[in-house]
């Protein structure tokens, strides 16, 4: 079986848009087979959403963007700022890319890479991020360094994850990484956690 977190998705593609509300608004995004939520966006993703506090001069990544519901919010809020999108999955990217062009975002990057090698030298406000849990715990702690290292000072790391899959082991490895862990929200199964990063 493939995971979702595939560069190259092998299954074949049927592109289909879905609407969600997110943050009292009804948004349309084109979404793919072997991107994960593609069905409509996944309950985490969404309640991430509606918690991250995103200001309008923010820099912010996206960080394992799918197709691209966070960055796009974030893109609308942070009106003054940019927004990076980044995903490992190429169709992931190309649709997130296609999101971005629909939304009329001008302030958006979408990058394929994996983690953050390719931002070298680029520091953000907000990192926010539903991440692949199923990349596995090593992995995911290389992502937790390599995102407080692209914070700036009191930037802000935003994460979700199914309480039923060690959302608070996460948090106390982020607490662990970065500081000043806080739930933010919980909600479905689902809690969004953020850490504040002290210099
Ligand atoms: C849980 S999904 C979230 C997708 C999207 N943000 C959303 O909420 O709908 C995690 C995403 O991380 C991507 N991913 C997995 N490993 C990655 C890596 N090493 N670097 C960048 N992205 C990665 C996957 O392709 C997937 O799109």
């Amino acid at each position: 079986m493939q995971h979702y977190f595939t560069s190259r998705p092998q299954v074949a593609s049927r592109p289909r848009e879905v609407r969600a509300l997110l943050r009292g608004r009804t948004w349309a995004f084109l979404t793919d087979r072997g991107v994960f939520g593609h069905k409509g966006v996944d309950a985490g993703t969404r309640l991430l959403i509606d918690t991250m506090v995103v200001r309008p001069g923010d820099d912010v990544l996206d960080l394992g963007c799918g197709y691209g519901p966070v960055g796009i919010v974030a893109a609308t809020l942070a009106q003054d700022g940019r927004v990076v999108m980044i995903d490992i999955n190429e169709r992931a990217v190309a649709l997130a890319a296609e999101n971005a062009r629909r939304h009329g975002l001008a302030n958006v990057e979408v990058m394929q890479g994996d983690g953050l090698e390719l931002l070298a030298g680029r520091e953000f406000d907000v990192i926010a991020t539903n991440p692949p849990i199923r990349a596995g715990r090593e992995a995911l702690r290389r992502l937790f360094h390599d995102a407080r290292d692209h914070l700036r000072d009191q930037g802000r790391f935003y994460f979700v994850a199914r309480t039923a899959q060690g959302a608070k082991t996460l948090a106390a490895a982020v607490d662990e990484i970065i500081g000043n862990v806080q739930e933010q929200a919980k909600g479905g199964g689902y809690r969004v956690y953020v850490a504040v990063k002290d210099v």
